[in-house]
């Protein structure tokens, strides 16, 4: 009996832990009945069945799923015994994290969701890192696809989405580079200087005179520091503007650049191969922003409107941010915020030890794909809660095309993935054209 209190009871393993409590109860009940009289034996019978049980437990340790119907869900694959495992749309507005080492089939599986999302006419970004995703450009099945080299991209970061007051929007912009630029202490200064750009306005700002980062580099250099702290802050911010002004071209070089409303019911690829990695979260952290900001004005809902995916996760979740002892990352709070508005997140990455502790937290399906890396392993089985016999069947049997699936609804199972990737090779143009269409949209040309 001593394994039972060597056992882990963790949520995953109660059925275990029931199990063994049972068996106890029939033992001790057993020592009090008489060898061969007609109850013993009928306990000795269930004690049987149970250890039955408990070994079948060991072998294979998964309770039953909840099956899910398939209206209104995406399906991940199957199950060992062949039952489909479905995942309600819902349950995404509540985010989604996936680690796996690469070529574990991360990729492969954002592709399947969103063929599916496509299908029930869900619209999705997609933040394309490597990349990776243009080949939806080829795929028939997808009829509205914009593909997006950062290159064709126009963004003013420091414009306010639509809605939202300029005043109010550079103190969320203040947070936002602090926290993408990893120069937090330095959020004060360029709110300060933000705000004198406006109340040279006096408080009645115009949105034809919105700054840009360029205007907002030459401000920070103008400004006189209060004290020798403000300075370091100063040159700090500086040069980073400096860095990522001279590294974009065009990319920043606008008034208001593609409005959000005219992206958010399509489904975009943005590609960021190739840019400076401080202008690439930079731009993704202001879109995913301005996304939460253009929904907030709309009522709250439980329902999925909209899914971002984000492919490499730690460029937007770095557990660097979660250091910062004054307060919660901002881009936690929209974590939490963002799926009341029907706004699903569904992030991917190798190394689950480098993502913040909140993100982890934060999703309600986490999935583990073949992971070799111990630490990365473990990272994950813990935020899933799996327990010791889970894990060793983890580590025996997960491989390519395999993944430990778990979602608060549905349950805790092993899936098999079908490979819906196309090959790696196929050449697909992006039409040159792309960002062509948000011209009129450039700083010289724009009337608003
Ligand atoms: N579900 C699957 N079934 C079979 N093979 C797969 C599956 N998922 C991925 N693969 C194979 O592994 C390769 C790498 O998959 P990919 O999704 O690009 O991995 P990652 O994005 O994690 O690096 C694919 O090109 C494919 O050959
Ligand atoms: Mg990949």
């Amino acid at each position: 009996m001593s394994d039972y209190f060597n056992l882990r009871s963790l949520k995953q393993g109660r059925l275990l832990e029931q199990n063994l409590r049972d068996q106890i109860q029939l033992h001790d009940r057993l020592q009090e009945l008489e060898d061969g009289s007609v109850e013993a034996e009928k306990l000795q019978e269930q004690l049987t069945k149970l250890q039955r049980q408990k070994l079948e437990y060991l072998q294979h340790p998964f309770q039953p799923i909840n099956i899910q119907g398939a209206d209104n869900s995406i399906e991940l694959g199957q199950t060992e015994n062949g039952e489909p495992y479905r995942i309600p749309l819902d349950q995404l507005t509540k985010h989604s994290l996936t680690v796996g080492e690469t070529g574990a089939g991360k990729t492969n599986l954002n592709y399947l969701i969103l063929q599916q999302l496509n299908q029930q006419g869900i619209p999705f970004w997609v933040f394309d890192v490597d990349p990776e995703y243009h080949s939806l450009l080829a795929d028939d099945r997808f009829e509205d696809v914009l593909v997006i080299p950062w290159r064709h991209l126009k963004i003013n970061p420091l414009y306010p989405p639509e809605g939202i007051r300029p005043s109010r929007w550079i103190q969320e912009f203040a947070d936002l580079f602090g926290e993408s630029q990893a120069l937090i202490s330095s959020r004060n200064l360029v709110y300060r200087v933000l705000s004198d750009c406006y109340s040279a306005q006096r408080m009645n700002p115009d949105p034809q005179k919105v700054p840009d980062l360029e205007i907002l580099e030459q401000q920070i250099r103008e400004y006189s520091p209060r004290d020798h702290v403000e300075r370091g802050y100063r040159s700090r911010v500086r040069d980073r503007l400096e860095t990522i002004n001279e590294a974009t071209g065009p990319l920043f070089d606008c008034r208001r650049g593609i409005p959000i409303r005219e992206l958010v019911n399509r489904n975009v690829v943005f590609q960021f191969d190739g840019l400076l990695d401080d202008a690439q979260r930079l731009v993704m952290e202001t879109l995913l922003y301005k996304l939460h900001l253009y929904r907030h004005q709309q009522p709250v809902t439980s329902q999925l409107r909209h899914v971002t995916i984000i492919d490499e996760a730690y460029d937007m979740f770095p557990e660097e941010k979660e250091d910062n002892k004054k307060g919660q990352p901002r881009i936690n709070v929209i974590l939490k915020r963002t799926r009341k508005r029907g706004n699903g997140i569904l992030a991917a990455d190798q190394e689950a030890t480098k993502l913040m502790e909140s993100l982890k937290a934060n999703t309600a399906t986490k999935i583990l794909l073949p992971s070799t890396d111990e630490q990365q392993f473990e990272s994950m089985s813990r935020s899933i809660g799996l327990d010791t016999e889970q894990k060793e069947w983890c580590r025996n049997q997960l491989e390519t095309g395999t993944a430990l699936v778990y979602n608060r609804a549905t349950g805790l199972a092993p899936v098999d993935i079908p490979l819906v990737k196309p090959s790696e090779g196929e050449e697909v143009n992006i039409p040159a054209e792309m960002g062509g269409e948000w011209s009129e949209l450039k700083k010289s040309v724009v009337s608003d």
